[in-house]
């Protein structure tokens, strides 16, 4: 029996995607031999209510010095996170003498630029080297750990409370996350606000975006296991909204108890939580069954093409695509390749299937029949820039919310 990482009781495992390599764990020919594997599967608390990994990969073959995902490789979230920012510091910040701001995860300074650039004192806290020096050349200072209680206590003594502590896409990726609550609540000024967004259970389940699992997710959070979470160390959940971006998220918005007035949508989310059936195994086993459908529909589909001669490549070699390529089995021979922004991925091969990555300019040079859309939450984005492949006929894949080609 697996042991639930929140509330100690047993996990009730609802679906397994195999063997699977790190999400973001692009490499060389020269690497495919000995290439890390693990069981990826994921469960169900029934007294927290938390969905979580059941196996867990160490954090040290994740987040390094070669780590893949650079925050701003998107222009949509880039603007999303500048409003997130100028929100914070309306909402936050304003009237404040020398406010500090710390944010976890903070990668390559996609969000703290804004307080760096308005000369508010912050701390990104990033442990993988490459993006962290990235934000360092933009102005942002940044330490390369990882961040938990002991941590806490450090910054604290040197920096004093947060005024405000900020995190995005990272709480999810930390197992022990008991550690770094008990942190944040040591940090955190008496009136000082946790804000963080992460990918919503709600609509990882709504949509069957099972990408969403993969080694890096160990939790996917709703507002309910959210609050059994923060009330062990003494905080509340004090607003939730949800935000359009990463396919759906929930910015969760956490003081010290009894600090702040607690907003009516905690309750509202929380009732729509449980009219969707958050709270209920049926829903994760009903979830597995729209899984193997979709597997089974993306592969016919690309057997059909590959028999009629078309060519097919994919877009956006995500951390989700890798979830997607390992569980249906598609290889070079149904995907040519795949194309990617970020540097550090071109020249590369996916992970577990072993496809190239090559850059998005491209493209263009000889667009293909189809193109899988890895990226299916930068669509709007995407569409935008390759309007010249829908013209001349070309056809974009999506398997989110189900499989279709988008005409
Ligand atoms: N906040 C950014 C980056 C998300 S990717 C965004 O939303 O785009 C997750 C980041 O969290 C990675 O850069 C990873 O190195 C970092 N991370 C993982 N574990 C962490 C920990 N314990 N403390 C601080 N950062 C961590
Ligand atoms: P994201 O959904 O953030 O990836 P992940 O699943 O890893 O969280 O998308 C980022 C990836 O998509 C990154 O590899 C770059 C790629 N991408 C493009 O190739 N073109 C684009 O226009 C955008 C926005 C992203």
């Amino acid at each position: 029996m697996t042991k639930c990482l929140i509330c100690k009781t047993s996990i009730e495992p609802f679906l397994s995607l195999r063997k699977m390599p790190i999400a973001n764990g692009f490499l060389h020919p020269d690497q495919f031999t000995g290439e890390y594997f693990y069981d990826l599967a994921i469960g169900f608390c029934s007294t927290c209510y938390m969905v979580q990994l059941i196996n867990h990969v160490d954090r040290e073959k994740m987040f390094h010095d070669q780590y893949a995902f650079f925050s701003s490789t998107s222009a949509h979230m880039a603007a999303h996170f500048k409003a997130f920012a100028d929100e914070m510091k309306t909402r936050y910040l304003k009237g404040k003498a020398d406010p500090f701001v710390a944010e976890i995860g903070s990668n390559d300074g996609i969000f703290l630029q804004h307080m760096s650039h308005g000369g508010i004192r912050h701390l990104g806290i990033e442990p993988s080297g490459n993006v962290a020096q990235v934000a360092r050349e933009k102005g942002v200072h940044t330490i390369s750990e990882f961040f938990d209680e002991q941590l806490a206590k450090k910054i604290r003594a040197k920096h004093g409370p947060a005024d405000l502590f900020i995190g995005a896409n990272v709480m999810c990726h930390i197992p022990y996350l008991h550690s770094v609550m008990a942190g944040i609540a040591h940090l955190l000024a008496e009136d000082g606000r946790l804000v963080f967004e992460d990918p919503y259970l709600g609509d990882i389940i709504e949509k069957t975006s099972y990408d969403q699992i993969y080694d890096e997710h160990a939790f996917y959070f709703s507002v309910s296991s959210m609050e059994y979470l923060v009330e062990q160390h003494g905080l509340r959940v004090v607003d939730a909204q949800p935000q359009s971006v990463h396919g759906g998220s929930m910015r969760y918005t956490i003081a010290h108890k009894g600090a702040v007035r607690v907003s009516d949508r905690v309750k509202n989310q929380k009732k729509k939580e449980k009219d969707l059936g958050l709270n209920r195994k049926e829903t994760y086993n009903r979830f597995r069954r729209h899984v193997e459908a979709s597997r089974e529909r993306l592969t016919d589909l690309l057997g059909q093409l590959k028999q009629k001669g078309a060519s097919v490549v994919g877009y956006g070699a995500t951390s989700k695509s890798t979830t997607v390529l390992n569980y249906c089995r598609i290889g070079p021979d149904l995907l040519s390749c795949i194309y990617d922004t970020t540097p550090i991925k071109i020249g590369t091969y996916t992970p577990g299937m072993h496809i190239p990555v090559r850059d998005y300019k491209e493209f263009s040079d000889k667009y293909p029949d189809y193109a899988v859309l890895f990226a299916w939450n930068h669509k709007e984005e995407i569409l935008k820039k390759e309007k010249q492949f829908s013209r001349q006929g070309g056809k974009f894949i999506v398997y989110i919310s189900r499989v279709r080609v988008e005409n």
